[in-house]
């Protein structure tokens, strides 16, 4: 698998996010329904999880459906819920053998009642794993997120609980659906699409971006390494110049 330029392990990214585009195109260019690609992309799901925790990758953050996808047609997010529930049954016992912690973000209520029943309990059965910790985002909206972050911030404000004077990065972070995870490293679009789509707006402020045109179900072990590759070769400045890095 690792027949070209090997990665450095001591430059990891810590926060991986990828935003999993391209089962719609995978399938019409394979002739076949839209949702024998969304079964392309769970098998791609299971391959990158799995290269991810092995590389070392402490957190890894999947866009699987925007508050947006709401808008396709009933058939399709039927489908994708349908597929969801598969998966994460199908999954758990690869997460719990490989030591993976699942969360989830975004506005969950408004899933089925059966998705949320099962991805509270795989989130609950591997809870107190160590190992790399992956982060669905389902029903996820960055700007959903940053509004309900605002209304928290605001009650508290308004009952006395926080002086206005208290506001600051570190607390609206704590108010966001990810507070316990650190910014993002490194942004993976794949499907050619150059767009950020409603993901993680305040978190990825100083992520690096990559984007590829391979599509989501061709993204496997090797695309994963390219991307990190990639990431290893840049300088992140921070706003300060080459020189004040050494
Ligand atoms: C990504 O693939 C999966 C979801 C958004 C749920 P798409 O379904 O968006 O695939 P394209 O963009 O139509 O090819
Ligand atoms: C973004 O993909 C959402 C997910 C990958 C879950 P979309 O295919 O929905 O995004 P747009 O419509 O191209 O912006
Ligand atoms: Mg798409």
């Amino acid at each position: 698998m690792m027949s070209f330029e090997e990665i450095n392990l001591e430059m990891l990214p810590q926060h991986i996010a990828i935003i999993m585009d391209g089962n719609g195109r995978w399938a019409k260019q394979h002739g076949k329904m839209r949702v024998r690609g969304h079964e392309a992309g769970a098998e791609a799901v299971r391959k990158n999880v799995e290269e991810a925790s092995k590389i070392g990758i402490k957190h890894l953050t999947l866009y699987a459906f925007s508050t947006e996808n709401w808008s396709r047609p009933k058939t399709e997010v039927n489908t994708l819920m349908g597929l969801l529930v598969k998966s994460l049954r199908r999954e758990l016992a690869q997460m719990i053998s490989n030591n993976i912690k699942l969360s989830a973000i975004g506005s969950l209520s408004k899933l089925p009642e059966n998705v949320q029943q099962e991805l509270l309990e795989v989130i609950k059965k591997t809870t107190h794993n160590t190992g790399m910790h992956l982060t669905l985002a389902i029903s996820y909206g960055a700007r959903e997120e940053i509004k309900q972050a605002v209304v928290q911030i605001s009650q508290k404000v308004k009952n006395n609980i926080i002086p206005i004077e208290s506001i600051d990065e570190t607390i609206i972070n704590e108010h966001l659906y990810t507070q316990n995870l650190p910014d993002v490293d490194l942004l993976i679009r794949t499907s050619g699409e150059v767009r950020i789509s409603n993901f993680l707006l305040w978190q990825i402020a100083y992520a690096e971006l990559y984007f590829t045109e391979e599509l989501w179900p061709e993204f496997n072990e090797q695309s994963l390494h390219r991307a990190i590759l990639s990431y290893q070769k840049r300088e992140r400045r921070f706003g300060k110049t080459s020189e004040q890095l050494t």
